[in-house]
């Protein structure tokens, strides 16, 4: 890994042992792209494509010729000055001018990686990491600009944001100020991004990059399930196991841009940022402003290789370290056996049952300061219904810790209702547009979480319950997309503010309570995968994936998230059939399957459960606490299968050791082809056994040869694998060679 200043300090090369990123400065200002790719060994300038003067368009003089600014690779682009693609900074100077052109000054190199004030952000734990610090200025405008950069070990990643400083006697407006852009060669480009909605969150689209900007984006106050902060510009070849793939993700839990551009010769350029439609910052002079941080990731090998790095990166550098390898407790959410109709009663039956069947947390969702069993009320006051929980929530936990298990309890901090005692009290605090109807989403409003005296009423409620240790674990959800986004306090030069500081307040909460409760667990939610974002995952270490716990429809959800999540970090829980959602039936066997290699609850009332089926999970549950500290840590595989009928997924552990494997049949079907399904990240020089008939294999055998399944006419039935190691010993006993 390293950092380094060439010919005479004009080319700067970024690299480690997978990557290389490479910037010039040409004519002494222009802070030019040269390379994002494979690992180079040093930079010499090859392959710069030659600039000319394009007919019947802008000259400008540099490299001694005259150039068109329409396909110069500017590293942080601005329009304006002829360059007509994407901007990456827009600032709107006294004047009412909309123009800004810093030009380059200096780099250096950073020990570390700075934190971004007030955001989260990627971490170079034990000082692995190097950091890139360019300054570009403005002198009219007053404006510097620092970007930077960061280079993490050896995977393919580079971690970007910008810092905008008012050094003039003006006050400017940022308008526009992207954590990345990223030029790419004229090369033909897929696109592919994640879109959904609730309860089908995590669809991939793929589709070619055609000449033009294509985009995707939320303006829905929250990062949101209708598209993932993430694209990726991959090759057309590029498969789950092979291919190049540029992956950008934004490290923000609000509104955001993704956005690609060909333009007319083919190049290619690639930004994400916040969201400029819903975002204006008042910079006066001496003030600074950060943006959130951009995750780009390169990687060789397919689709796979990118969900490693982002793994990688996630599990050891973003979310809280204690957590990062911390095997998470086997859990029971009341939400989809008890809805809002909570009791004590039915938590201490519930509970004993989980108690007997391995179950080590219970959470008590949604319901429990509701007055009526619905949630059209209550929302804000956060006082439990003692009607429905005598003696509270100190009396619900205390009889989840007499079994011996912890207490998870259900907070939708954000949101209030209209018949709540605060809004009654403080009708201000509220996101609201004065003359205008507020509009409830869910049944609720939001607070405005810009205000200080908001941050401080939710702080101090959670921390009532939080402070007499009665609570193990936070399910902290949120279920309404943003409206009505004005603060009746920030004055009307602040408006545009408003969507950015309501995360930020979020943020601040979110730092306040982990920093004072760094033991307690939190599970971020929103309405399911809304808001699982990077963002979140800086303070909350875990996500509830989907409300959709149908196990056909999670092998695609899960799958899409896999591209950026490690298992740890994705909610997967058992619950009833027919399925709450969709009406499915599928056997509990699958229903298990397709949760074990993630982070494993059940979501069911086990009261309504057979005595077999009790048993079937308490053997699901103890099989699970065998192979889950080395799944929770393994690497995952999304798998190519030999048709569309379906999905499988391993994972194989730190040492390479152990596999863990899936194959999901969506549907029976008499046209039955003795397709192979290859294993991956395998050790080819080991021999596996497979645990339940106990033949060996060759782990090079595994992957190049595969294994085949036999015929079974039933619809979303799942084989599953065990592999593992042959030591010498039981090697030898059951070589059938
Ligand atoms: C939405 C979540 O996704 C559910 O799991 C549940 O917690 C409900 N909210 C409760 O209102």
């Amino acid at each position: 890994m390293s950092i380094t200043f060439h010919q005479n300090n004009q080319i700067v090369h970024i690299q480690n042992t997978s990557i290389s990123y490479v910037m010039e400065v040409t004519d002494g200002k222009y802070l030019v792209h040269r390379y994002f790719g494979p690992s180079i060994r040093k930079y010499r300038g090859t392959g710069i494509p030659q600039y000319f003067k394009r007919g019947y368009n802008t000259e400008h003089e540099c490299s001694e010729e005259h150039v068109s600014f329409d396909d110069f690779p500017f590293e942080y682009p601005v329009r304006g000055h002829g360059d007509y693609r994407i901007p990456a900074l827009s600032v709107m100077q006294e004047s009412g001018t909309e123009f800004t052109e810093p030009v380059f000054k200096s780099w250096k190199v950073l020990d570390g990686k700075p934190e971004i004030k007030g955001l989260p952000s990627t971490f170079a734990a034990d000082s692995r990491g190097e950091t890139l610090e360019i300054m570009c200025e403005d002198e009219a405008a007053g404006i510097r600009i620092y970007l930077y950069y960061s280079v993490f070990e050896d995977r393919g990643i580079i971690a970007r944001h910008q810092k905008v400083e008012n050094i003039g006697m003006q006050t400017v407006k940022l308008q526009n100020v992207q954590s990345m852009s990223l030029e790419l060669p004229a090369e033909n480009y897929d696109f592919l991004s994640l879109y959904g909605t609730h309860a089908k969150e995590g669809n991939r689209e793929r589709f070619s990059l055609h000449h033009g900007v294509q985009r995707i984006e939320s303006v829905r106050g929250s990062s949101s399930p209708q598209h993932q902060p993430f694209f990726a510009l991959i090759s057309e070849q590029t498969t789950e196991h092979s291919g190049a793939v540029y992956g950008f993700h934004l490290v923000y839990s609000g509104n955001f841009l993704a956005q690609a551009e060909k333009d007319q010769f083919g190049n290619v350029r690639a930004q994400i940022g916040m969201h400029p439609d819903t975002f204006c910052w008042e910079l006066k002079p001496g003030d600074i402003f950060e943006t959130p941080e951009a995750v780009l990731n390169f990687s060789p090998d397919g689709l796979n290789g990118m969900s490693r790095n982002f793994h990688w990166l996630y599990q050891n550098h973003l979310m809280p370290s204690r957590f990062k390898d911390k095997v998470r407790p086997v859990l029971l959410n009341s939400w989809e056996s008890m809805y809002c109709d909570v009791s004590l009663e039915k938590i201490e039956e519930q509970s004993e049952l989980a108690r007997q069947t391995g179950v080590e947390l219970f959470v008590l969702d949604d319901g429990w300061f509701r007055k009526e069993n619905n949630t059209r009320t209550s929302m804000g006051d956060w006082k439990c219904n003692e009607n429905k929980l005598p003696g509270g929530i100190r009396r619900a936990a205390e009889i989840i810790h007499g079994k011996g298990m912890q207490f998870g309890l259900w907070f939708e901090p954000e949101a209030v209702s209209e018949d709540s005692e605060v809004l009654q009290k403080h009708p201000e605090w509220a996101l609201q547009i004065p003359g205008y109807q507020m509009v409830k989403g869910r049944h609720e409003y939001l607070f405005d979480l810009s205000r200080k005296e908001v941050r401080e009423y939710l702080i101090s409620m959670l921390d009532s319950y939080l402070r007499n240790g009665d609570i193990d674990y936070i399910k902290w959800d949120m279920n309404r997309p943003l409206t009505d986004v004005n603060s009746l306090v920030l004055d009307k030069d602040r408006k545009g503010e408003i969507s950015h500081r309501y995360v930020l307040g979020l943020y601040e909460i979110l730092d306040t309570i982990t920093k004072a409760y760094p033991k307690i667990l939190i599970e971020g939610c929103s309405s399911g995968g809304a808001r699982f974002d990077p963002g979140m995952l800086y303070y909350v270490p875990q996500n509830w994936t989907s409300d959709n716990t149908d196990a056909f429809d999670r092998t695609q959800i899960q799958s899409g998230y896999s591209l950026l999540y490690p298992q740890i970090a994705m909610g997967a829980h058992v619950s009833i059939t027919p399925n709450h959602q969709t009406g499915r039936t599928t056997s509990l066997k699958t229903r298990y399957q397709v949760a074990r290699l993630y982070n494993l609850g059940y979501e069911l009332d086990l009261t309504k459960c057979s005595e077999e089926e009790r048993e079937e999970i308490a053997c699901q549950i103890a099989e699970h606490k065998l192979e889950r500290e080395w799944i929770q840590k393994g690497t995952m595989c999304r798998h190519e299968v030999p048709n569309e009928n379906y999905v499988m997924w391993s994972v194989v552990s730190e040492d390479k050791e152990e596999c863990a494997a899936i194959i999901f049949q969506k549907f029976h079907n008499p046209i039955f082809s003795h397709g192979r399904f290859k294993m991956c990240s395998l050790n080819p020089d080991f021999d596996y056994m497979d645990q339940d008939s106990q033949v060996i294999y060759g782990g090079d055998e595994l992957m190049q040869i595969g294994i085949t399944v036999p015929i079974i006419k039933e619809d979303f039935y799942v084989f599953s694998f065990r592999f593992t190691k042959v030591d010498e010993k039981n090697g030898n006993k059951a070589d059938c060679e």
